[in-house]
């Protein structure tokens, strides 16, 4: 077997068999074919590597160079997609190699943090990835919001075709790179795709001149679902502006079906109002996302809140991050250096990544097998790194 990195191009004859076989409905129209190779123009930047054996592809990964935010800091992450492998060179090793190598290379080329979706998510756990929260959604009348119809708020809200509103909304996507814990983007390249589909409306939240919530949608029919992606917000102005422009389809759609992150709180939108708030979990198709760390040092220079911290721990069984360090605080700021000292807390990959996302607090990474850490330790690494949860935004 050997690996081999194609081009955007080469995808359509190598990866696309393997990936069409794996994720869609098959046999398959022979027009995806031509549909995929048009698309590949948007995957330019990715990387993507094959297996092949006597010059056939028998498994791929691929991944595109994203940033993402992680407690304010931005990095740039490899965003993880496109893994499979043919159904009779399953289980031979293929993607465990071709993984490895891909996370290596994202990882020259600057990358020091990763993500993905998993089918399962135990097998990426051996790769050092943890589960991130999935997204909710909260499902409602649109009367249930008829207090903000008649509230006065200072905005408005314009209703879009996606092309025509796309920089604005891209805009926005960029502003909360910076602002909002555990959000993603694709870069430039991959991102133009979504200015020509999915086929949505997108409602854009405007206050004086600045844009501060959007949320694109559609709806399936007259009396029927209005279907949101992500509520995308600055604030709650924004939110009560785009909650207003829903409420205004009161006698258009029987219910709002809206996509949000776990620190929304739909119950408390408004008295008397019922909602459904779920979060579904499936595997294969409906999994949380999933991130690991590439470099402990990368997190220097992450705000914190913790004063006179430090703690000297040891992370074990991991090719890219594995090693003694010592984690302090340093004017608000975290400081990781290398150490020769005695650890205070023995963390895998996805220990360590657990509690750089915030996702789990140090005694929740010892409950879950990730870690040994003593009392002193968890006190000071749940100081370092409070619980915070991430909202990952992009989907691959
Ligand atoms: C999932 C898939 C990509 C695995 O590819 P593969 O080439 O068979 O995987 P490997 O042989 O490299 O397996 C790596 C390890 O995971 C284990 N493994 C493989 N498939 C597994 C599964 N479905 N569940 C649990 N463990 C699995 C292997 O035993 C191996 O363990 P080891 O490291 O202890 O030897 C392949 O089965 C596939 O294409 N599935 C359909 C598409 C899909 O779900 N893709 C993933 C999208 S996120």
């Amino acid at each position: 077997m050997e690996i081999r990195q194609v081009s955007a191009a080469e995808r359509t004859d190598t990866m696309f068999p393997l990936q069409t076989y794996a994720f869609m409905p098959s046999p398959w129209p022979e027009a995806d074919r031509e549909v995929y190779a048009g698309r590949m123009r948007f995957y330019e930047t990715a990387v993507s590597l094959v297996a092949e054996e006597g010059g056939q592809a028998l498994a791929g990964v691929a991944a595109f160079p994203m940033r993402q935010n992680a407690r304010g800091a931005v990095h740039d992450m490899a965003g993880v997609a496109s893994v499979s492998t043919h159904p009779a060179a399953r289980r031979r090793g293929f993607v465990r190699e071709l993984l490895w190598r891909l996370l290596h290379q994202m990882r020259d080329q600057g990358c020091t943090v990763s993500a993905l979706y998993p089918f399962r998510p135990s097998f990426y756990g051996r790769f050092g990835f943890v589960g991130l929260p999935r997204v909710r959604t909260a499902t409602f009348a649109p009367e249930g919001l008829s207090h903000l119809l008649r509230a006065d708020l200072p905005g408005e809200v314009q209703r879009l075709p996606m092309a025509e509103c796309f920089d604005d909304f891209n805009a926005l996507t960029l502003r909360l790179l910076g602002e909002r814990h555990g959000f993603s983007v694709y870069d430039e390249v991959r991102t133009a795709e979504f200015r020509e589909s999915p086929a949505r409306w997108v409602a854009v939240a405007r206050s004086g001149g600045e844009v501060v919530g959007a949320v694109a949608y559609r709806i399936d029919q007259y009396g029927g679902d209005l279907i949101a992606d992500d509520l995308l917000v600055t604030g709650s102005l924004g939110r009560a502006l785009l909650l207003q422009f829903f409420a205004r389809h009161v006698d258009q759609v029987s219910r709002v079906k809206l996509t949000i992150g776990t620190d929304e709180v739909p119950e408390l939108w408004g008295t008397d109002f019922a909602v459904l708030t779920e979060g579904r979990v499936e595997h294969p198709r409906k999994g949380g996302p999933m991130a690991r760390l590439l470099s402990l040092e990368a997190l220097t220079g992450t705000s914190t809140a913790a004063k006179d911290e430090a703690v000297v721990v040891e992370v074990v069984d991991d090719e890219f991050i594995g090693g003694r360090y010592q984690l302090s605080a340093d004017a608000g700021r975290l400081v990781v250096e290398p150490s020769k000292a005695e650890p205070q807390a023995t963390l895998t990959c996805a220990g360590i990544s657990a509690l750089a996302y915030g996702v789990l607090d140090p005694i929740e990474v010892l409950t879950r097998g990730f870690g040994q850490v003593d009392a002193a330790a968890a006190q000071s690494l749940a100081a370092l790194f409070p619980k915070q949860m991430p909202y990952l935004f992009a989907d691959f």
